[in-house]
């Protein structure tokens, strides 16, 4: 019996008895009782009450691929060639890349948990199970990692432009792609890419956006954060908004190419969290100091140092404001 199922028994957040629960499933309490276990290993916060049974506190809404289908506008759902939902993954942007290697373009991969989310510069994507996003697309592109320029960028441009569909309010952006509500992040992005860097090659984007955090996850994460639930008022369906990202997301891995970062730079720059603060670029062991004066044509950095402007592109580079 695979633990799914017991999964979506105990979705609806209400008590089932491990008598029902096996009745249901075809197996015995002392097998319901083994896999509740694994459920718990999980990091869900089930509660068992002597005499009621078992149930997972709030409920828990698990990722379906017809819910996220479901939502997806007819152009999304054009360009989009498989929607690859997972239970516990190593990292979604792994597996995108995996398939990228031998083309796929407009594969999507979802996951409720990766046991290595990769985040930025190496850092580790903190990803338990089933509260928070974790979405990777394979794209491919024709022009090199040239055409590629700002893409980053113009993603956290949808990702905003997603959010703001479900009411969310004061997002920002701080370069190259951390979303930011109030000055905590709110979700990241990761590129990677495969293929001819000098002609057609495929790329992984990877979105990581916090929902809600159990405690021992929050404990984990060193930077400050923000969870997508504490910033909407309704209760924040994960099906849905992977739909409304999908339908932000896949129309800009479409058209990038014709009209690239251009298109995006004048939204993003609205968006800049640091524009004209002072701010210290580190890369590698240098750290430069000076005023962030948002991005150029291309989506470097434009930083006004004592030495004058300086342009920073992506990469190992790290911003913060001073
Ligand atoms: C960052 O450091 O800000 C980038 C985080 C990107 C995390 C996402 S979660 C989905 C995808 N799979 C990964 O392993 N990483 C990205």
């Amino acid at each position: 019996m695979p633990i799914d199922f017991l999964l979506e028994a105990l979705s609806d957040g209400e008590f089932h008895s491990g008598d029902d629960l096996g009745r249901l499933a075809g197996v015995s309490r002392t097998a319901i009782w083994k896999r509740l276990k694994k459920v718990e290993e999980l990091g869900i916060p089930l509660i068992s009450i002597k005499g009621k049974g078992y149930c997972i506190e709030g409920g828990l809404e698990l990722l379906r691929e017809n819910k996220i289908r479901d939502g997806l506008s007819s152009s999304a759902k054009a360009l989009i060639a498989e929607v690859d939902v997972n239970g516990v993954v190593t990292s979604t942007n792994e597996l995108a890349m995996q398939k990228a290697v031998s083309g796929n373009s407009g594969y999507i991969c979802v996951a409720e948990q990766q046991t290595s989310g990769r985040g930025r510069r190496g850092r580790h994507w903190v990803s338990p199970f089933g509260c928070n996003i974790y979405l990777s697309m394979v794209w491919e592109f024709t022009g090199g990692a040239a055409a590629l320029e700002g893409l980053s960028l113009a993603v956290g441009v949808a990702v905003v432009d997603a959010l703001s569909k479900i009411g969310v309010k004061g997002l920002q952006l701080k370069w190259p792609n951390d979303v930011l509500h109030d000055g905590k992040k709110l979700a990241g992005i990761l590129l990677e890419m495969t293929g001819d860097a000098a002609g057609t090659c495929q790329v992984v984007v990877g979105v990581g956006l916090n929902i809600t955090m159990p405690d021992a996850s929050q404990a984990q994460i060193d930077q400050p954060w923000v969870g997508l639930s504490s910033v909407v008022a309704e209760r924040v369906s994960r099906n849905e908004v992977l739909s409304l990202l999908l339908n932000e997301l896949v129309p800009l891995l479409d058209d990038f190419e014709m009209h690239g970062f251009n298109k995006y730079r004048s939204q993003w720059q609205s968006l800049d969290a640091f524009q004209n603060k002072k701010v210290v670029v580190k890369l590698g062991a240098d750290e430069i100091e000076g005023v962030s004066r948002g991005v150029d044509v291309s989506g470097a950095l434009i930083v006004d140092t004592s030495e004058g402007a300086r342009r920073f592109n992506g990469g190992e580079v790290s911003l913060r404001v001073v």
